[in-house]
């Protein structure tokens, strides 16, 4: 079935709508709310320029593929220029894997890490957590205190925070959307420039879904910082909620001295593009830690497409359908998931 945009934000809305209704009569819940009058801290200028050194990304790693990998069989669904359910890899991808440099496999230590955040991504999908505010879903670990749950209204995306006193570790998560097929077969390209960084553009959609939980966010944020100083800081996401992850990192860092690059940890999954180089170069630029998952062929990461002035950064690591994880270090390789292109398939999205 295809439905319009406009019908998806529509439903989006509703569902949204009908989230806030259910989590209203919840007795002693942890909704984050915002004093109308709160002012969000203002951004520190000396964390808005690119610092350190940033690497020149290849910027024509998708495009190469497409060219080596050749033209989708016919009865594959396109959106953008890469398959919406190829039902399999072109074969000679395998052999570019091998003989690329930049890939080494995972350590069992870097895959329970990837484990960890996988399942507290997954709890933003369980609505005992979101909206409901209790901790009590299956992955839901006793390690855990949730500290607040929010929600846009803009798009269906929603998160929460929890706290680990055991590993001393804040965690921020963002829920992506429930509608990933529609969403991601329809999305737009449209970016906006994204005020704090000169020349960086960001999709507009990302960022004003973000713009719509930002004071929630931050202001829980800073209230736990200032209660746990020594705490480590990680946020992740699945999908959308990837996208708002790397979002309110780079808000976090540029609003507050205590959020930095030895205690702020951004892990995402199967995570759309987000903005142009500028804003990518900027984001690598801080040295926050950044592992950025591909699950196999999952077509959402390559969208939008590298081609239309977006760029990855963070380490890909990209989980291959035999459990092996491959890790890229430099961005967008031609070593990971992009070498796969156009042979992706929303399927790979949602496992
Ligand atoms: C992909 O989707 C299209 C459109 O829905 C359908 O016609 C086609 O058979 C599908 N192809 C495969 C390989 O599943």
């Amino acid at each position: 079935m295809k439905i319009t945009k406009l019908s998806v934000l529509s439903i989006s809305i509703v569902l949204a709508f009908s989230q806030l209704a259910a989590a209203a009569p919840v007795k002693d819940n942890h909704v984050s709310l915002v004093p109308r009058d709160y002012v969000l801290p203002p951004v520190i200028d000396s964390r808005t320029t690119v610092s350190g050194s940033v690497p020149v990304v290849d910027l024509t790693t998708e495009d190469t593929a497409r060219s080596n990998n050749g033209p989708l069989p016919k009865d594959v669904e396109l959106t953008n220029g890469i398959g919406v359910n190829a039902t399999s890899g072109p074969s000679q991808v395998q052999a570019l894997v091998a003989v690329s440099k930049s890939v080494s496999v995972a350590s069992a230590a870097q895959v329970q890490d990837l484990k960890l955040f996988t399942q507290l991504s997954a709890n933003a999908y369980c609505r005992i957590v979101v909206p409901l505010n209790q901790w009590t879903c299956d992955h839901c670990s006793a390690d855990e205190t949730l500290v607040s749950t929010f929600f846009t209204v803009l798009i269906d995306t929603n998160g929460f925070i929890t706290r680990n006193d055991k590993t001393k570790t804040i965690n921020l998560v963002f829920r992506g959307t429930n509608s990933f097929q529609n969403f991601f077969t329809d999305i737009t390209l449209i970016t906006q420039s994204y005020p704090p960084v000169k020349n960086a553009r960001i999709h507009v959609g990302f960022y004003t879904a973000y713009l719509d939980v930002q004071k929630s966010v931050i202001s829980t944020m800073i209230e736990q910082i200032s209660k746990y100083p020594s705490y480590n800081v990680a946020v992740s996401g699945h999908s959308l909620g990837g996208a708002l992850a790397v979002i309110a990192t780079m808000d976090l860092y540029q609003r507050d001295t205590r959020f930095n690059s030895n205690n702020l940890f951004l892990r995402t999954y199967g995570q759309p593009r987000i903005g142009n180089p500028d804003l990518g170069y900027y984001l690598a630029g801080t040295g926050i830690e950044y592992k950025r998952t591909v699950n196999d062929r999952d077509m959402v990461p390559h969208l939008p497409p590298l081609s239309s002035d977006y760029m990855h950064v963070g380490t890909e690591h990209w989980k291959r359908d035999d459990g092996s994880v491959k890790i890229c270090t430099n961005f967008e390789s031609s070593g990971c998931s992009n070498s796969i292109v156009p042979f992706t398939t929303i399927v790979d999205h949602l496992s």
